[in-house]
C-alpha cells in the first residue's frame, strides 16, 4: 500500500472543490452519461448545437463511436474567435526559445490574426476541407498556428514529431497521401540545429510521397536551404498579405480533426483519428479540471507538438479554455540543469506538467539547481507519459514543488485522447506513483489473461467498458486494424495494452505496458518496429527486441541480434546497426544495448520467446537462477537459454 498526502494544506482549490466533490460529479457522469455529456457539450461554440449525444458500439461486429453525431462547429472558434471580446489582449501563447534570450507573447488577439492568414494561404494554396496535411516542425508558435490553420478549414493535420527520420516522415505522407508539408528551414535544440527541410528534402525522394504538392517553410535559423521552385514556398511570403480574416469552415462533429501516428505491438505506425466534437469537449473539460485551471494562470506542458501530450494539452485543451499556454524550444537541462526551474521563475508559471523522465534526470543532479530558483509561482504540478516511480514523485512534490502543490499523475494514451484517469486536485488524496481515479464518465475495470473481471483489490490488464467522448474513432484507412487491435482481445470492451493495480481503497496504479510496446523517455515506440528497421539491413538474419528498465528513461532498449551465416559480429557492426534505426526510425529508438545471440530461443512451432528474452534483458549485472527465466520445456532447443543468459549485457 503506497504512502498517503492529503491534499497541501497551502493548496487552495477552487472553491466548489470540496473533498467530496470528485465522488459526486464521478457518480452524475456513470449514473446519467446522456445528461452528464450533454452538459458538457456546452463548454465549446457550436455553429448548430447536438441534439444527440452518445451513438456507440463496442460490439467488434458492429463497432462504431460516435458523439454528438448532429452537431456542427469549428473548432478554432472555441479556441479563438469566442476570447477576442474578453481575452483578446490576454497572452495565448508563451514562447520560451532555446536560447533563454529569446521569449515571445502572442496575444489572443494575435494568434487569431495569424491562423486567419495561414489558412486563407492554405487555401489558396488549394487545400480544403478534408485534405491531409504533415507538419514536421519545430516547438515553435507557428507549429500550433499550423495546426489550427488546419482545422480553421477543415484539413486534417498529421503531426510528426521532429526527431524522426526522413524515412519515418516519409512512411506517415504515404499512409495518409498528404498533399502538402509544413516545416522550417532548421529546428534548434540545446545549441544543436536539426536539418528539418532537409529531412523533409530526403523524405519526398521516397517512393509514396507523390501526393505533396507543396513544402511550406518557416524560416527558424536562416540557415541555407536549398527551396525546390514551385514546390517550395517560404511561411512568411505567403502570409505577407493575406487578410487577417478566414471564415471558419463548418463542419460536423465527427468530421475528422487529426491523424497522429502512433506504434503498437504489430506492424506499421497507426494512423490514431480523432474528429472534433468529442475531442474539443474531452481536452478542455480534462484540462481545466485536471489542472485546477483558473483565469490568471501560466500554464506549462513541457511536451513537443509531435506527441498527442502537445495536441491536447498544448494547443487544444488550453486554448478551448482560454488560458495561457507555454510553448518551449528546448531541452531541460540545457544550458543548465536549472532551466525548467528559471523557466518557472522568469515567466511566473503556476502549473507544470512534465514527464517522470525528465523529473529523474533532473532528480540525479541534486536539489541544487532547484533551490537556486524561487518556483514560489508554482501551485500544481503535473506528470504524464509513464509510470512515475515513488521516488521521483516525492522528489516532485517535496524539492520541487515544496510539498505545497498537488501532483497529478495523468494516465492516458494518444488513442484516449485525454487524460482518463488522475486525481481531481484539491478533491482526491495523492499516493506516490498512482493516477488514482477515473475521470468522470470512464468505467475502467481489470481482467485476467482469461479475460475474467478482478474485482476489489488485485491487478491485471486495464481495459475500459464503455465510450468517452474524447476516444480515438478508427484507425486512418483501416477500420478493421482498429478493431482487431483494441477490441478482439477482450470482445465489448477497449484493451489499452497497459497493466494496472487497485489497492484496497479503490485506488488506481498503472504498472505499464503489458504488450509490446516501450516507452522509452516517455516515447511510444513498438518492438515490432524496431524489429524489422533491423532487418531491413542485409547482415541480420534475425532480431528480437525488448524493454528493460534504465534508471532516468524509465525503460530502455535491448536488441537480441543473430547474423547472417558467415557475418561477423563486430563493434563496428553494432554501431552500424544502431546508425540504422536512426536513418529508418530516429534516434530515440536506437538499441542502447545490443547482444549478439546464436540463435534465439524458440517454440517447436518456430515462435520467439519473448518473455525469456525480456527477461534475461532485465537481469542486468544480477545474477538470478536459470529457473526462474520460465518454462522452456516448449522450447525447441532449452540450450539457447542459458547461453544467452550467459552472455547477456552486464547493464
Ligand atoms: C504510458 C501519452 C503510467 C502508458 C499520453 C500508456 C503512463 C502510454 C502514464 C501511452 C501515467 C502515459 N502513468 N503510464 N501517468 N501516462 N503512460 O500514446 O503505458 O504516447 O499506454 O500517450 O504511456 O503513450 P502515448
Amino acid at each position: 500500500m503506497s504512502k498517503e498526502y492529503p491534499v497541501p494544506p497551502a493548496f487552495a482549490a477552487a472553491e466548489q472543490i470540496k473533498p467530496d466533490t470528485y465522488a459526486g460529479l464521478y457518480r452524475e457522469s456513470i449514473d446519467d452519461p446522456e445528461k452528464f455529456w450533454a452538459e458538457a457539450a456546452r463548454r465549446l461554440e457550436w455553429i448548430k448545437p447536438p441534439t444527440q449525444v452518445k451513438d456507440v458500439s463496442f460490439d467488434p461486429a458492429d463497432l462504431h463511436i460516435r458523439w454528438y453525431a448532429d452537431g456542427v462547429l469549428n473548432p478554432t472558434v472555441s479556441c479563438l474567435d469566442r476570447h477576442l471580446e474578453t481575452r483578446g489582449d490576454k497572452t495565448a501563447l508563451l514562447f520560451e526559445g532555446d536560447d533563454p534570450a529569446i521569449a515571445r507573447a502572442i496575444t489572443y488577439r494575435e494568434l487569431h490574426a495569424q491562423v486567419c492568414k495561414f489558412a486563407n494561404a492554405l487555401r489558396q494554396l488549394g487545400v480544403g476541407k478534408g485534405d491531409r496535411i504533415a507538419i514536421y516542425m519545430p516547438m515553435i508558435p507557428e507549429a500550433c498556428v499550423a495546426m489550427l490553420a488546419c482545422a480553421r478549414i477543415g484539413a486534417i493535420h498529421s503531426v510528426v514529431f521532429g526527431g524522426f527520420s526522413p524515412d519515418a516522415l516519409a512512411g506517415r505522407i504515404a499512409d495518409s497521401k498528404c498533399k502538402l508539408v509544413i516545416t522550417a528551414d532548421e529546428g534548434v535544440r540545446a545549441n544543436r540545429k536539426i536539418p528539418l527541410k532537409a529531412n523533409v528534402d530526403e523524405a519526398l525522394t521516397r517512393p509514396g510521397t507523390e501526393s505533396i504538392e507543396t513544402v511550406v517553410v518557416v524560416r527558424r535559423t536562416g540557415g541555407a536551404v536549398a527551396m525546390l521552385p514551385l514546390r517550395d514556398r517560404w511561411w512568411d511570403a505567403l502570409v505577407e498579405s493575406q487578410p487577417a480574416e478566414c471564415e471558419p469552415e463548418p463542419m460536423n462533429a465527427e468530421d475528422p480533426l487529426f491523424i497522429l501516428y502512433t506504434s503498437g505491438s504489430t506492424g506499421k505506425p497507426k494512423g490514431v483519428l480523432h474528429t472534433i466534437g468529442g475531442y474539443m469537449v474531452w481536452v478542455s473539460y480534462t484540462h481545466e479540471a485536471t489542472f485546477d485551471l483558473r483565469e490568471d494562470d501560466v500554464y506549462w506542458c513541457t511536451a513537443d507538438v509531435g506527441w498527442v501530450t502537445g495536441h491536447s494539452y498544448i494547443v487544444y485543451g488550453p486554448l478551448a479554455n482560454g488560458a495561457t499556454s507555454l510553448v518551449f524550444e528546448g531541452v531541460p537541462n540545457w544550458p543548465d540543469a536549472s532551466r525548467l526551474w528559471q523557466v518557472c521563475d522568469k515567466h511566473q508559471v503556476t502549473i507544470l506538467y512534465t514527464a517522470p523522465t525528465a523529473i529523474r534526470a533532473l532528480m540525479r543532479e541534486g536539489d541544487g539547481p532547484v533551490r537556486k530558483t524561487s518556483r514560489k509561482s508554482l501551485r500544481l504540478l503535473g506528470s504524464v507519459g509513464e509510470p512515475i516511480n515513488p521516488e521521483a514523485w516525492e522528489w516532485y512534490f517535496n524539492v520541487v514543488g515544496e510539498g505545497r502543490c498537488p501532483i497529478v499523475d495523468t494516465w492516458w494514451q494518444t488513442e484516449t485522447g485525454g487524460t482518463l484517469m488522475c486525481p481531481l486536485p484539491g478533491s482526491t488524496v495523492l499516493k506516490p506513483g498512482c493516477a488514482m481515479k477515473p475521470f468522470f464518465g470512464i468505467r475502467p475495470a481489470i481482467l485476467d489473461v482469461d479475460g475474467q473481471p478482478i474485482d476489489g483489490e488485485g491487478s491485471g490488464n486495464l481495459v475500459i467498458t464503455d465510450s468517452w467522448p474524447g476516444q480515438m474513432r478508427t484507425v486512418y484507412g483501416d477500420h478493421q486494424r482498429f478493431i482487431d487491435t483494441y477490441f478482439t482481445m477482450y470482445p465489448g470492451v477497449y484493451t489499452t495494452g497497459d497493466g494496472a493495480g487497485r489497492d484496497a481503497d479503490g485506488d488506481w496504479k498503472i504498472t505499464g505496458r503489458v504488450d509490446d510496446v516501450i516507452n522509452v523517455s516517455g516515447h511510444r515506440i513498438g518492438t515490432a518496429e524496431i524489429e524489422s528497421a533491423m532487418m531491413a539491413d542485409v547482415r541480420v538474419a534475425e532480431a528480437a527486441v525488448v524493454g528493460c528498465p534504465h534508471e532516468i528513461k524509465g525503460a530502455t532498449i535491448y536488441a537480441f541480434v543473430t547474423p547472417k551465416e558467415g557475418v561477423v559480429p563486430t563493434d563496428a557492426l553494432r554501431k552500424e546497426l544502431a546508425a540504422g534505426i536512426r536513418e529508418r526510425i530516429g534516434a530515440f529508438a536506437a538499441p542502447e544495448y545490443l547482444q549478439w545471440a546464436p540463435a534465439l530461443p524458440k517454440t517447436r512451432s518456430a515462435k520467439t520467446m519473448r518473455r525469456i528474452l525480456r527477461k534475461i534483458a532485465e537481469t542486468g549485472s544480477n545474477e538470478v537462477d536459470l529457473a526462474t527465466l520460465g518454462d522452456t520445456s516448449t522450447l525447441a532447443d532449452p540450450s539457447v537459454v542459458k547461453r544467452l543468459y550467459d552472455e547477456r549485457v552486464r547493464y
